[in-house]
């Protein structure tokens, strides 16, 4: 995630802290869907930067997976000093993020484990297989039952990701006669909330017009204000075909546009190949490939991370003025009380003080957003 908005936000929400406000930003869930191993829970791994979730051929990810960012300063640094103050570059500081493996100040911890902390973010995959197992058994079987895992760690955006079972409509070993509906409806539970941002993703390598994570997102969110269109596999796709066409809005439009990326094939997933030389990998496919050497800035995983954020700034700077609103009336009724005790709130008073901090860092905000939000969509 942007270091730049983790330490906008930071600050806007230690501004909240001093004063006592509760309604804070309400930051949206990001939640993935499509076929079954169509690339979602790779594409979540990759946007977080780290290696944590269960990943593979046939239906692997079994529960939904609630996964709670927090942020969370790294202990011999203050509070203020973990954002980025010189506007850092997303690519930048992404890269950063992803390439700083084994942080002590990063960890995990399951809600069904309380108090126990995974350094290992290996370890942390185990035990998501280990309790998707306990609930579903070892032959395929479903649960809405989530698991609800934390990240804490400096250098992530306070925020919730969803990771969730691939629509699928043939039951196979444990899986009840009605497996479609049954994870249609745990799919819409999830995408149906207002501020969910839903990833429909799809496999470069299939129809888009047979898409179920589109027709699906098209349910809950038909005006398309929500909705990132993803295609995975863009690698195996067969020689001489491209997503040229879908980019560029002329097979299924998209309001917010569609991004392409390569995430790790099976096999690299067997030689536990890194992150880092994944997305190494797919800045190479991108540049070089003959169709999208033109437009590799608006291919791959930086890219859909950065649109993302563009989603969030968009999402915080509407959320802003209800805030303040709420905060000045507050403000207005604890001034009256005051007078109609005898005392007098002069210029100088904490309350305003706080408002003006708040107008102060919503120029700021805007300023930091602008020229941001004009490229947000790839159709032409
Ligand atoms: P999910 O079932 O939708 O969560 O999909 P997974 O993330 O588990 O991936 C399913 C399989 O597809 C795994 O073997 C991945 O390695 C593979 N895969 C996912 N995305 C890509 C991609 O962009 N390129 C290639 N070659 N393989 C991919
Ligand atoms: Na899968
Ligand atoms: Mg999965």
């Amino acid at each position: 995630m942007d270091q730049q908005l983790i330490s906008l936000v930071n600050k806007l929400q230690d501004v909240f802290a001093s004063i006592g406000v509760s309604n804070n930003i309400d930051l949206p869930q990001i939640t993935v869907i499509g076929s079954q191993s169509s690339g979602k829970s790779s594409v979540l791994e990759n946007i977080v930067g780290r290696d944590f979730l269960p990943r593979g051929t046939g239906i692997v990810t079994r529960r939904p997976l609630v996964l709670q960012l927090i942020n969370r300063p790294a202990a011999n640094k203050p509070a203020q000093a973990n954002g980025n103050a010189d506007g850092e570059k997303a690519e930048d500081a992404m890269a950063k993020v992803q390439l700083n493996e084994n942080n002590p100040d990063e960890w995990g911890e399951f809600l069904h484990l309380p108090g126990q902390k995974f350094h290992d973010f290996h370890k942390i995959r185990d035990e998501i297989v280990k309790d998707t197992e306990k609930m579903t058994g070892k032959n395929a079987g479903i649960s809405p039952n989530p698991i609800n895992l934390r990240i804490f760690s400096p250098n992530v955006l306070t925020l919730t990701l969803v990771d969730l079972p691939g629509l699928t409509k043939v039951p196979v070993g444990d899986q009840p006669r009605d497996i479609e509906k049954q994870i249609r409806d745990m799919l819409m539970r999830f995408i149906s909330k207002p501020n969910a941002i839903i990833l429909a993703v799809t496999a470069a390598n299939t129809d888009l017009a047979n898409s179920d994570g589109l027709k699906l997102a098209r349910e809950v969110d038909p005006e398309g204000t929500r909705t990132i269109g993803v295609l995975t596999k863009v690698d195996l796709m067969d020689q001489g075909t491209d997503v040229v066409d879908i980019l560029a809005g002329r097979v299924i439009p998209l309001r917010l546009g569609y991004v392409p990326v390569v995430n790790r094939g099976q096999r690299d997933i067997d030689q536990s190949k890194s992150i880092a030389s994944a997305l190494e990998n797919e800045r190479k496919f991108f540049e070089s490939h003959p169709s999208y050497a033109g437009k590799a800035q608006y291919c791959g995983t930086p890219w859909l991370a950065r649109k993302l954020n563009i989603i969030l700034m968009h999402h915080i700077r509407n959320t802003l003025p209800d805030i303040k609103a709420r905060i000045s009336q507050q403000l207005n009724k604890y001034q009256t009380e005051l007078a109609s005790l005898g005392g007098a709130l002069g210029e100088t008073n904490p309350g305003s003080l706080v408002l003006s901090t708040i107008t102060e860092f919503c120029s700021e905000f805007r300023s930091a957003i602008d020229g941001n939000t004009n490229d947000l969509s790839l159709n032409e």
